[in-house]
């Protein structure tokens, strides 16, 4: 799906308005870049040293940059630093500039703006972490998150920073299945939530799905409950408390709790190949100088420009680019609660033209969604405020390249492919805006401390120079790598580590051209990425066994043109069970169940039988030719138990 590099590819230049405009950007020449970037790689330790002093505000300074090695998997990064990661997003802005707006928060409903200046902010997450420890959380426990995109989710995030508590976001779309095995897995004892969601005109039951998952999670104390759309939500007395009630009791402000640089600031499950999602761990200061780095020179922040990232705060990108990163900076950040067609397809360009948004930052699905619909909707909107325009989750497909560039960068825009992972923390492949030329579907340039490696997917050998394809990896530790797997370290090391010795791997396929230019080919493993939304094909097959009529089912990923992959899924039903109209809509309900409705497979379909080697094992391989039309492709068959 990814467009192939060729000798016709088109080259964009440094917009002009990047290179002649103000502000200058910060990196403004391809050899520049590449100065720092071999700096960066060549003396991590005096680059990263340097710019970790001048980055973060540190209660105790650090000694030593860097420990450990990715053969060990003990990677550290500023020892003996200590920090609050609050402090640094928020009470450092708040003392220099207190009448400054942080977040502006773009409610569901057009014109339901609220903004908050970083004095304000400061003190709301004073008092809210003032509530937490009222609860009894103290330093290194972990807080679990399922809220809608409001401002409190990002003041609850920055309070469990505060007092050195853990937080742990569920994306609200995540089925009380799934958040109550994320609860469960790190041992919450707290959960905000509120009483219901608002998106696109609807409300969403909110409360009610966490009161379903906490049926199964013992651990959980109390559930503290924001009024969001005032609807009548039912109440477990003694367990359940009114945010609105509670923050009245507590003072607006609350010491920082300062914690050490290699501490945790968060968990974040995702999808890998296997079952269960995992427990990603990001450390405080490394994950905190990688977001404060890419956001200010890959989307080259400026003061006073106003930062849009429309990803909801329940995946990693909302983490680092809607809240950290833009926080550490001192910057306005968008919390935009709506979606991109609500009211009408419109709505993003009513945004940027209503907030004066410099930086907007958003995924390939909604580009393609909105391209699809036509340009009539862009018209008449004055974007010129906008610098840099971003697009991250999934390889983006050059037509929509061109779309982004043309009708909402109106040529004059630096377009900024950002490739990165949840556990890589921070963007790691990306044009700097005033550096870098971009070929349209390729993420360019490693960013600063990454060193990228193509290796041959069998030997594992690294395979130099340009014009190769292979899988991609990274060969040294960068400061914003996730640390580990939540309670179990060998999952971290097995994914990640062992794979290929010395290296990082992502799990993505990757080319590097005759130029040197990074193209993303999408994951080598069992990962289906739907709208930017990663999925196991093992957790979508757990989820529709559990229904009584499946004796087993296999999951492939098919293309699709709006949402990158779609899932399609075979089943084989259990003896005596027949086949009946409405059983594809109750396996897909089934999976909706489980997993939330996001992972809605596109097809099901009920089969006699799944292809199979010898041995037993599904060939997925099979089913993915099928479902991707390319039968005549299907390769070597001998293998399998019954060709036909
Ligand atoms: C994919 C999202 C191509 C990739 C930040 C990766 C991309 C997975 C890009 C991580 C991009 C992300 N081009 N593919 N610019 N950005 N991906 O953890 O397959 O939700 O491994 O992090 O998304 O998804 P995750």
């Amino acid at each position: 799906m990814t467009a192939d590099s060729s000798a016709s590819d088109p080259v964009f230049p440094v917009p002009e308005r990047l290179l002649n405009g103000k502000p200058t950007p910060f990196v403004s020449s391809f050899e520049e870049y590449k100065k720092l970037w071999e700096e960066s790689v060549q003396d991590p330790t005096s680059f990263f040293g340097k710019l970790g002093r001048e980055t973060l505000t540190w209660s105790k300074p650090f000694e030593t940059v860097m420990s450990g090695s990715l053969l060990e998997g003990d990677v550290a990064w500023f020892l003996e630093g200590e920090l609050n990661a609050c402090y640094n997003c928020v009470d450092r802005h708040a003392l220099a500039q207190p009448n400054k707006v942080a977040i502006i928060h773009e409610g569901d409903e057009p014109g339901n703006v609220r903004k908050i200046t970083y004095s304000e902010l400061l003190r709301e997450v004073c008092r809210l972490a003032n509530v937490f420890t009222s609860l009894d959380v103290r330093k290194g426990d972990t807080v679990a998150i399922y809220m809608p995109m409001v401002p409190e989710t990002v003041m609850a995030m920055l309070a469990c920073a505060r007092i050195g508590a853990v937080h742990s976001v569920v994306f609200a779309g995540f089925s009380s299945d799934s958040l109550r095995d994320r609860i469960n897995d790190c041992g919450a004892r707290l959960v905000l939530t509120a009483d219901e969601g608002r998106r696109g005109g609807k409300n969403i039951a909110t409360k009610r799905i966490v009161d379903e998952a906490l049926k199964g999670s013992p651990s959980v104390d109390h559930v503290l409950v924001l009024r969001r759309t005032g609807s009548e939500v039912p109440w477990a007395d003694g367990r359940d408390l009114w945010w609105h009630d509670e923050i009245e009791k507590t003072r607006p402000y609350c010491p920082p709790t300062n914690v050490n640089a290699e501490d945790p600031l968060f968990l974040l499950y995702t999808s890998g190949s296997t079952g269960t999602p995992k427990g990603v761990m990001h450390t405080t200061a490394g994950y905190l100088l990688g977001a404060a780095l890419t956001l200010k020179y890959i989307f080259d922040y400026h003061e006073n420009d106003v930062y849009a990232c429309m990803a909801d705060v329940g995946w990693i990108t909302g983490h680092t680019y809607l809240l950290y990163g833009p926080l550490m900076n001192g910057a306005t950040t968008v919390v935009f609660e709506s979606t991109p067609t609500y009211p009408t397809p419109s709505r993003f360009w009513d945004l940027i033209q209503t907030h004066k948004v410099t930086q907007f930052y958003t995924a390939p699905t909604a580009i393609r969604a909105l391209r699809r619909l036509g340009d009539k909707w862009l018209e008449g909107y004055d974007l010129s405020t906008l610098r840099v325009i971003g697009s991250v989750g999934e390889p983006i497909n050059p037509e929509a390249w061109h779309w982004y560039n043309e009708k909402v960068g109106r040529n004059v825009c630096a377009v900024v492919d950002t490739y990165w992972q949840t556990e890589t923390g921070s963007i790691v492949v990306s044009p700097l805006p005033g550096a870098i030329s971009t070929k349209p579907g390729s993420a360019t340039f490693p960013f600063f401390g990454i060193k990228p490696a193509v290796l041959d997917p069998q030997s594992g050998k690294e395979l130099e120079g340009n014009d190769v394809t292979g899988v991609l990896a990274i060969s040294q530790p960068w400061p914003s790598m996730a640390r580990t797997v939540y309670k179990n370290h060998n999952r971290y090391l097995d994914t990640y580590l062992k794979p290929y010795k010395g290296y990082y791997f992502t799990g993505d396929g990757a080319t590097r051209d005759k130029d040197g230019y990074i193209w993303i080919r999408g994951r080598v493993d069992d990962v289906i990425n739907v709208s930017g939304h990663r999925l196991s094909t093992a957790e979508i097959e757990s989820a529709l066994i559990l229904h009584p009529a499946v004796a087993e089912a296999a999951v492939v990923g098919g293309n699709d043109e709006l949402t990158g992959q779609c899932i399609h899924a075979y089943c084989t039903l259990k003896p005596n069970v027949e086949d009946s109209e409405g059983l594809e809509k109750e396996l897909s309900l089934q999976v909706r169940k489980v997993i939330g409705p996001f992972a809605t497979p596109k097809r099901i379909y009920v089969v006699p039988d799944l292809p199979k080697t010898r041995s037993g094992k599904i060939m997925r391989r099979i089913l993915r030719k099928i479902v991707n039309n390319e039968q005549d492709q299907l390769g070597d068959t001998s293998t399998l138990a019954e060709p036909a």
